[in-house]
C-alpha cells in the first residue's frame, strides 16, 4: 500500500515479522493476496509466499564485503549509510549531489513482493519497500538523447574490505536502458519487511529488477548518470561471455557452464524445492514487449 515516506520510523511503524505473514495469510483469505504493490497478472499466479527476514538477510551476495554468502551478514556493519547521497548527472536537467533525505522526501514508498532470481540458480522471495526509479527520474528530469542509466555502488577500501581485492573492477557498476529504468516494476529499494533496508543487502539505497538476475540490482549507489552509450556494467566487463548486458532471467538459454531451467528455492528446510525458471522471472507478461524483435539468444 502507498504511504508517505517518514524519514523516522518507529518501532510502531514496523510490522514484525509473524504478524506480518498473519496479516497476508488473512489478506489471502480475503481474495486481496498481494496488496496493491504488485503490479501484473502473470507473477500473481506464482508462489509469492515471502523468504524470512532471516533468509533474506544472511544469505546473498556483495562482492564488496566477501565472496562468500555469509560475508555480507558479517562484514557489512563497516559501511557508513549515513550520511549518504547520490550523484546524479548526464544527460539531466538538475544535476547534483542528492542527499538521502532530499531523494526521499516526498516519494511514495510501497511495498512490493518481488521474486528474486541469481544467476547461480537459487531464488528467493522479498517484501522490497521502495519507490519507482521512473518517480526520481522525472524529478531530475531526463534530456532528449538519453537511452541509458548507468549505476555506481560506494568504493571505500576503508569500510569495505573487499574492494581491497581486484575480485572486480572497482567500483561495482550496472546500467539500464532507459525504457527498462522507467518500466514501473523498476525499484529503487530502501526497506524490506517495513524495516530500513540492512547493510548486507544495500543500504542506504539499492536497485531491484525483478525479471533480471539478480546481479542487474546493484547495490548501496552513489551515482546515477544518464547517457546516450550502453554503460559499463561490472559482470559483463568481468566476462562477457557468461554475463550479458541484459541479463533477462530466460530458463532457455543457459549459463555457459550451468542450466538456468531451473532454481533452487531458498528455504524450506531440508527438501529445499527445485522448481522450474520461468520467462523473465514470471514477469513476462509486463515486460516482453520491452524486447520485441530482440534476439534474446544473441542479446543474453
Ligand atoms: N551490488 C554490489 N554493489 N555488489 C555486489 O557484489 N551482487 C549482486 C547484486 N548487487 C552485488 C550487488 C548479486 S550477484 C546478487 S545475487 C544480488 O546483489 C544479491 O543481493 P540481494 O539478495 O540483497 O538482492
Amino acid at each position: 500500500m502507498a504511504r508517505r515516506y517518514t524519514s523516522k520510523l518507529t518501532w510502531d511503524d514496523v510490522t514484525p515479522e509473524h504478524l506480518y505473514l498473519n496479516r497476508r495469510q488473512i489478506m489471502a483469505g480475503t481474495g486481496a493476496l498481494l496488496g496493491a504493490g504488485l503490479i501484473g497478472g502473470q507473477a500473481q499466479a506464482q508462489d509469492l509466499e515471502p523468504n524470512t527476514w532471516e533468509e533474506i538477510t544472511t544469505y546473498n551476495n556483495y562482492y564488496e564485503f566477501g565472496t562468500g554468502k555469509d560475508d555480507p551478514a558479517r562484514n557489512a556493519h563497516t559501511l557508513t549509510t549515513s550520511p549518504w547521497s547520490i550523484e546524479i548527472d548526464g544527460m539531466v536537467d538538475n544535476p547534483g549531489t542528492y542527499s538521502f533525505e532530499d531523494i526521499m522526501d516526498g516519494m511514495t514508498v510501497e511495498e512490493r513482493i518481488y521474486r528474486f532470481r541469481c544467476v547461480e540458480a537459487w531464488s528467493m522471495v522479498i517484501p522490497w519497500n521502495g519507490f519507482e526509479l521512473a518517480d526520481l527520474l522525472d524529478r531530475v528530469g531526463v534530456q532528449d538523447g538519453a537511452r541509458y542509466v548507468a549505476f555506481e555502488t560506494a568504493n571505500r577500501p576503508d569500510e569495505m574490505p573487499g574492494v581491497r581485492v581486484p575480485v572486480l573492477d572497482w567500483p561495482y557498476r550496472e546500467g539500464l536502458r532507459l525504457d527498462e529504468a522507467r518500466h514501473p516494476l523498476t525499484l529503487m529499494a530502501t526497506g524490506i519487511y517495513g524495516r530500513d533496508i540492512p547493510n548486507q543487502n544495500g543500504a542506504p539505497i539499492r536497485l531491484v529488477v525483478p525479471w533480471k538476475y539478480g546481479f542487474k540490482s546493484i547495490k548501496s549507489i552513489v551515482r546515477i548518470t544518464l547517457t546516450d552509450e550502453e554503460p559499463f556494467a561490472s559482470w559483463n566487463q568481468a566476462n562477457a561471455r557468461e554475463y550479458g548486458f541484459y541479463s533477462n532471467v530466460n530458463p532457455n538459454v543457459d549459463h555457459p557452464r550451468w542450466s538456468q531451467a531451473s532454481e533452487r528455492r531458498i528455504g524450506g528446510g531440508l527438501f529445499a524445492r527445485r522448481e522450474p525458471t520461468l520467462m523473465f522471472n514470471g514477469y513476462e507478461e509486463e515486460v516482453a514487449s520491452l524486447y520485441e524483435g530482440m534476439d534474446l539468444e544473441a542479446n543474453f
